[in-house]
C-alpha cells in the first residue's frame, strides 16, 4: 500500500470541524481518488474540551500550531484558525521551514502576506493551496490556474460576499431598511466577529486581490483595491434601481487594461435579468472571461462547513496526487507588479437625488450633467405629495471624474434638495 498523506489540521472550527468529517465519513473514496490513503495525525485548537461533534479522540493533541506544523508525523499543514498575522502565520511559516505543504482558507493572511509566504514555499520546494480562501466552495482558484490555463484572462468579477448579497436582496424581498437587516443578520449569525468586515467590503477585497493575483500573474495587491461597503444603500436605491431594471450587488471587478490593474469592490447595478442580478441569498458567484473561452459563470454555496471544508478537500487530494500548482498559477517571484489603474473605467451610471419642485428643475439639472459631458440615456421623475420630487437619472457612459464634476454643480442650481447617490452600472 502506498504512504499515507498525514494531515495535521489547526483549527476545528466551522471549517476544520468540516475537514474531519470528510476525512473520517470519505476514507475509502478518498484513498481510491488519489492512489493513497488520507489520514489526520494531529489537531490543534485554543480549547480541548470543547464538543465539536467530530470524534478527535485517534488525533494527537497540540496546544500550540506552531508545534503541530512542526510534527515530523505531519505531511500537509492545514490552516484553518484565521487572522491575518498572529498564530496563523507564524504556524505557516513554521511548516513551510520543516518542509511541510500548506493548505490554508485565510483568505487574510493571504492577501496581506501571500506573497513573501509562495516566495519562501516554493524557494523550500513546498507548496501553499488556497482554493478555500475564495468564494468558499466554487473552485475558482482551480478553474483559473488549470482549466482556464490557456487564456489570457480578461475580466473577473463577481460576489463574493454572501452576506452582503444575503442583506441587500432581503432588503429588497421584504421591503426593509438597512439597519433592520443588518441585525436581522447579526441574530442569525451571519456576520464576522467584526461586521466592517463584510458590510465594508474588506473580506470580498481580500477576495477580489487573491483572484487578481492569480487572473492576471501580477503581486498581490489588497492596498490598491478600491473598496467600498454596502453601508450607504439605502431601501430607496433598491426599489428605484429595480424600477429602473437594476439590482444592487456588492460587486467585485478586477481587470488589467493599459491604464493598469482595476480593483474594485463597491456596490454597483447590474441588470436584473443577468445570472449576477439573479443571485439571491448568501449565494456566491464568479464570472471569468477569458480570450478564448468567452464568459464562465460559477454559482454556489461561498461559505459554511460543508462548502468551504470541500474546497480544503480539492487541495489535499491535489496534493495526496502529486499535483503541485504554485499558489498563484505561477511561480511567485515571476509575479509582476502592476501600477493600480488611477481611475475607473468609463461606465454609465445611476444617479437618484430629490428635487426642489419649481418649473424647469429637472432641465436645469440636465444643463449641467451635459456641461461637464456627461450624457442622459434615461431620466424618471417620481409622484411625490410635498414640495421635492424624486428623481432617477441613468447616464451612458461617462468617468466618475466628469460625473463628480456635474454632481458639485448642481449645488449652484439651487434646485436639489437631497444630496445626489451615484452608483456605477456595470456591463455584465
Ligand atoms: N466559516 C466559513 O464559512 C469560511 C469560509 C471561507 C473561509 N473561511 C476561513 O477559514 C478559516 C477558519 O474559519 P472558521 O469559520 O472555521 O473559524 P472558527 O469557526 O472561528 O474556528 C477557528 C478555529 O481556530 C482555532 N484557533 C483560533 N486561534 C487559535 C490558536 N491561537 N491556536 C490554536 N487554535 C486556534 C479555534 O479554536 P477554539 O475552537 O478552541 O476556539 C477554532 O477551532 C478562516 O481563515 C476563515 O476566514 C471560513
Amino acid at each position: 500500500m502506498t504512504e499515507p498523506l498525514r494531515l495535521g489540521i489547526a483549527g476545528l472550527g466551522t471549517v476544520g470541524a468540516g475537514v474531519v468529517k470528510i476525512v473520517r465519513q470519505k476514507a475509502n473514496l478518498l484513498t481510491a481518488r488519489t492512489g493513497r490513503p488520507v489520514v489526520i495525525t494531529a489537531v490543534s485548537a485554543r480549547s480541548r474540551d470543547k464538543d465539536r461533534g467530530v470524534n478527535l479522540s485517534d488525533f494527537a493533541w497540540e496546544d500550540d500550531p506552531v508545534k503541530l506544523a512542526q510534527r515530523d508525523d505531519v505531511d500537509v499543514f492545514v490552516e484553518l484558525m484565521g487572522g491575518a498575522d498572529g498564530p496563523a502565520k507564524a504556524a505557516t511559516e513554521a511548516a513551510i521551514a520543516a518542509g511541510k505543504d500548506v493548505v490554508t482558507a485565510n483568505k487574510a493572511m493571504l492577501a496581506l502576506h501571500g506573497q513573501e509566504l509562495a516566495l519562501s514555499a516554493e524557494a523550500a520546494g513546498r507548496v501553499i493551496r488556497l482554493e478555500a480562501a475564495v468564494a468558499g466552495g466554487i473552485p475558482v482558484v482551480k478553474a483559473l490556474t488549470e482549466g482556464l490555463a490557456g487564456n489570457q484572462i480578461e475580466r473577473v468579477m463577481g460576489v463574493m460576499n454572501g452576506t452582503c448579497n444575503y442583506i441587500l436582496t432581503r432588503m429588497e424581498s421584504a421591503g426593509l431598511p438597512y439597519a433592520e437587516v443588518f441585525e436581522e443578520a447579526n441574530q442569525l449569525g451571519y456576520l464576522e466577529a467584526d461586521p466592517t468586515l463584510d458590510v465594508g467590503g474588506i473580506d470580498a477585497g481580500h477576495k477580489l486581490a487573491l483572484l487578481a493575483s492569480i487572473a492576471f500573474g501580477t503581486k498581490v495587491a489588497f492596498d490598491d483595491v478600491e473598496l467600498e461597503g454596502i453601508e450607504r444603500i439605502t431601501i430607496d436605491d433598491i426599489e428605484q434601481a429595480a424600477d429602473m431594471g437594476y439590482k444592487i450587488k456588492l460587486l467585485g471587478v478586477a481587470q488589467l487594461t493599459g491604464r493598469g490593474l482595476e480593483q474594485r469592490m463597491s456596490p454597483c447595478l447590474v441588470p436584473a435579468i443577468s445570472p449576477l442580478g439573479q443571485l439571491e441569498g448568501g449565494t456566491n458567484m464568479v464570472v471569468l472571461e477569458g480570450d478564448h473561452v468567452g464568459q464562465i459563470v460559477l454559482r454556489g454555496a461561498g461559505a459554511g462547513e460543508g462548502p468551504t471544508a470541500s474546497a480544503v478537500m480539492s487541495d489535499v487530494l491535489d496534493i495526496a496526487r502529486g499535483i503541485r500548482v504554485s499558489t498563484f498559477g505561477q511561480p511567485a517571484d515571476m509575479l509582476e507588479a502592476a501600477k493600480a489603474a488611477k481611475s475607473a473605467a468609463p461606465a454609465p451610471y445611476y444617479l437618484r437625488m430629490t428635487l426642489h419642485d419649481k418649473p424647469g428643475a429637472l432641465a436645469k439639472i440636465a444643463t449641467v450633467l451635459g456641461e461637464s459631458g456627461v450624457s442622459v440615456d434615461r431620466m424618471r421623475q417620481y409622484s411625490h405629495e410635498d414640495t421635492s420630487a424624486p428623481v432617477l437619472i441613468v447616464t451612458h457612459k461617462t468617468t466618475r471624474a466628469a460625473l463628480d464634476d456635474a454632481i458639485a454643480g448642481f449645488e449652484a442650481t439651487g434646485v436639489v434638495a437631497s444630496p445626489p447617490v451615484a452608483i456605477r452600472i456595470e456591463t455584465v
